[in-house]
């Protein structure tokens, strides 16, 4: 089959389409033909080598955790499936795999596509929104009538959290730069925060949830605008959040919680989640640029840029 191959750390160059050996499948797995993929920034920073004192010298060979696409063969234990579903799943983000004509993927960690989206649309949904989901949710115990803070409201991450939030009943102050300005207020953020012109603390004890999808605030400079028993919730967590994060959160009524996504029986549960509210109309994908995937290198540059407004889609191998 055909597939992206990440052929050593670099430049989005290093990304080649070659003949590989198709997935072979276990008992509990399925064999899904891609129809489309997404890009997530992880995507590029184990492309580059930026993660490789943390994973290892040797680069993911096929990236791709986002999928959509069609059962072609299933396990012998597989019972929630059959070939020809429409499919879309995560997989783990560091392993990769859904850059490529084939797939293959656990049972328990697939999901019927939304009916109303095409592939590419339910492609661009899992990572990024269930990152959102389960930070507000999960960490953030999101509750009708909530304050929540995004930071970076115009991004995979963000755009899908302004969703989410507002589909909990919840007021949401976002931020973003001028140029999305009418974006950000068309996915239903209420308050907009232009950060090049504005600084983005100025609300003081205002916020039941700051969810930080640009992680470029932090627990200690973003708890003045949180309310008493507040949280924090950032998506690229470091130091304070591993380590420091159970001591601040005992000596503090404001909490400090981090969001990692990897597939699970619960991210799937989830998942099933975000099907119904995208079939109930609450949640819409928001796609700035379908690629097909010949344009792979093109679109992870784009990604990389750091200003993509909702997800840059890869349509699969035709
Ligand atoms: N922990 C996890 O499991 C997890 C999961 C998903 C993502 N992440 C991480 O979370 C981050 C966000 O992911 P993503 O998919 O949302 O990225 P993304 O789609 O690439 O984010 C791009 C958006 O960020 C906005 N932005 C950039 N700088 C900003 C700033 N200073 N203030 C406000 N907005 C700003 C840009 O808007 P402007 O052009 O207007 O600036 C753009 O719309 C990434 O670092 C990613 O690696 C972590």
């Amino acid at each position: 089959m055909r597939a992206v191959v990440t052929t050593k750390f670099g430049p989005p160059e290093v990304l080649e389409i070659q003949e590989v050996e198709k997935p072979k499948i276990k008992d509990n797995e399925i064999l899904v033909r891609v129809y489309a993929s997404s890009i997530n920034p992880v995507d590029w920073k184990l492309r580059s080598g930026y993660m490789k004192i943390l994973l290892g010298f040797k680069p993911t060979k096929i990236l791709g955790a986002d999928y959509s696409g069609i059962v072609t063969e299933v396990g012998r234990k597989v019972s929630d499936f059959k070939v020809g579903d429409a499919v879309f799943g995560l997989l783990h983000a560091y392993k990769g795999g859904a850059y490529a004509e084939f797939l293959k993927a656990k049972e328990k960690y697939t999901c019927l596509k939304p009916k109303n989206l095409n592939f590419e649309e339910a492609a661009s949904i899992p990572l990024a929104t269930l990152t959102s989901y389960q930070a507000l949710v999960h960490e953030g115990k999101i509750k009708h009538g909530n304050h929540v803070m995004v930071n970076g409201c115009t991004g995979g991450v963000g755009i899908a959290g302004v969703q989410i939030a507002k589909a909990f009943g919840c007021i949401v102050t976002g931020v973003c730069s001028t140029k999305n300005l009418e974006i950000a207020k068309k996915v239903g953020v209420d308050h907009v925060i232009d950060y090049t012109k504005n600084g983005i603390l100025k609300d003081k004890n205002t916020f039941d949830i700051f969810l930080d999808a640009v992680a470029n605030q932090s627990f200690f400079r973003a708890k003045e605008t949180l309310k008493p028993n507040g949280t924090y919730i950032t998506t690229l967590p470091g130091f304070h959040a591993f380590v420091l994060a159970p001591f601040i959160n005992i000596i503090n009524s404001k909490k400090l919680r981090k969001v990692l996504i990897a597939p699970s029986k619960m991210r799937t549960k989830d998942l099933k989640v975000l099907k119904e509210l995208i079939e109930n109309g609450k949640l819409k994908p928001v796609i700035e640029k379908v690629y097909p995937i010949e344009q792979i290198r093109e679109a992870h540059t784009r990604s990389e840029t750091g200003r993509v407004v909702g997800k840059v889609v890869i349509r699969g191998f035709p």
